[in-house]
């Protein structure tokens, strides 16, 4: 039985999986039941819902200035960042992926177990194995299959255009996804060039199949890239152990560890300000839409001055930038969803508005998309 209003109000391409036997049972389907599954259409897709969550405990520059050699005026002039939230302890990162997806959730009016797909952008999992499993089942998301995808700071762009193709495919039709991360946990606390930039967070968007056949999909163009080349500028490398030959007796292997993050901090600003603006004037061109389509400017919070840079180039006035880097500083794969969660709940975005989204780090990876809200 339909739920919520917005399933009444779902297509029909989609009822005979109303009438398909619960998804949990499929793991013993028959190729029938399997059949059974697969009768769906493409849609296009709409965001509807959007949420975040970051720790309590934070760090002030002031904090930082009795770690390493620096200065509240340093950070903010080269940088824009005030404070940054990190994790306390015992706080994982997938507490702050379910407060998210659960405030999501509730804005779009979906209940969980209408989700077919969690999909968790992060570089840093409490578990290596991922945490898209652990939000699925605290929130009851109990039909949808979950895993995380990793691309740095791009993570986000990266899951939310996957969302769209699996929407599009016929595949799924509500994917909530989540982009976090926890990169104080390889941050070399004394190394200045690193350890003022990043914060924790997560925030969360549920993208779902527009009920409209005849829609246009929210991703209105998109564009991303990879240069492996580059990833001699930005790594967090496994740094070894947990090798025990066999036969060495009762003693538990050493636990295996990653190195602190590097960064060649310059390298990859120049990498930044080139890429932003290109990815986005790609994105733009594949919406076959000019720059002066574009309402708001969401992209990942890293620097105020690539921020600037971006804006610039868009011919955006600084009131259409969405930037909140000076209260979390660069939390990765969540930077983007935080802001688009504290932009439309602050009543900045409108449904309807366009926004040009852009993201850009290790891999190095970047990412963009011209994407409608609502
Ligand atoms: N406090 C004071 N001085 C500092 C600090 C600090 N925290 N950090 C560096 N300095 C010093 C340097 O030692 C250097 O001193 P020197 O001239 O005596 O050698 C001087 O300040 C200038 O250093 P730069 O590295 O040239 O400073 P820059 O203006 O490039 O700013 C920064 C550094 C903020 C890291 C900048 O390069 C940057 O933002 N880079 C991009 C980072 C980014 O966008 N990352 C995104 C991806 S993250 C991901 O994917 C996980």
């Amino acid at each position: 039985m339909l739920k919520t209003s917005h399933r009444q109000a779902a297509s029909s391409c989609f009822q005979a999986r109303t009438a398909a036997p619960p998804r949990h049972a499929l793991w013993r389907s028959s190729s029938a039941q399997q059949q059974l599954r697969a009768v769906q259409c493409s849609a296009a897709e709409m965001l509807v819902g959007v949420g975040s969550s970051v720790p309590e405990t934070y760090l002030t520059n002031h904090d930082l200035e009795r770690l390493v050699e620096t200065s509240d005026e340093w950070i903010v002039t080269r940088t824009g960042i005030r404070k940054r939230h990190v994790l306390g302890k015992g706080e994982t990162l997938a507490q702050h992926g379910i407060t998210s997806a659960k405030r999501a959730l509730e804005m779009a009016g979906i209940a969980a177990e209408d989700v077919d797909l969690v999909l968790f952008a992060t570089s840093s999992p409490d578990d290596v194995f991922g945490s898209a499993c652990q939000v699925q089942a605290a929130i009851g998301a109990r039909h949808a299959v979950a895993f995380d995808l990793t691309a740095a700071c791009s993570g986000f762009v990266v899951a939310l255009v996957t969302a769209a193709q699996y929407i599009r495919a016929g595949t799924f039709r509500t994917v909530l996804v989540v982009g976090g991360d926890a990169l104080s946990r390889f941050v070399d606390w004394r190394d200045r060039g690193t350890c003022i930039l990043f914060g924790d967070g997560c925030g969360a968007v549920v993208v779902t199949a527009n009920p409209d056949s005849e829609a246009q999909g929210a991703i209105l163009g998109m564009e991303m890239g990879s240069d492996g080349e580059g990833h001699k500028h930005l790594h967090c490398t496994y740094a070894g152990g947990g090798l025990k030959p066999l036969g060495d007796g009762p003693t538990p292997s050493s636990h295996a560890a990653y190195s602190n993050i590097y960064m060649a901090g310059q390298d990859v600003f120049k990498f930044a300000v080139r890429t932003v603006p290109a990815v986005i004037d790609g994105a733009l061109a594949k919406a076959n839409l000019q720059k002066d389509a574009v309402d708001w400017l969401v992209m990942h919070q890293a620097n105020q001055r690539i921020l600037d840079a971006a804006a610039q180039r868009l011919g955006l006035p600084a009131d259409r930038v969405v930037s909140n880097l000076s209260q979390y500083g660069n939390t990765s794969a969540a930077s983007i969803p935080l802001a688009l969660d504290e932009a439309v709940r602050g009543g900045r975005i409108q449904k309807g508005d366009k926004i040009a989204m852009a993201g850009f780090g290790a891999g190095l990876t970047w990412a963009g998309a011209i994407v409608r809200w609502g």
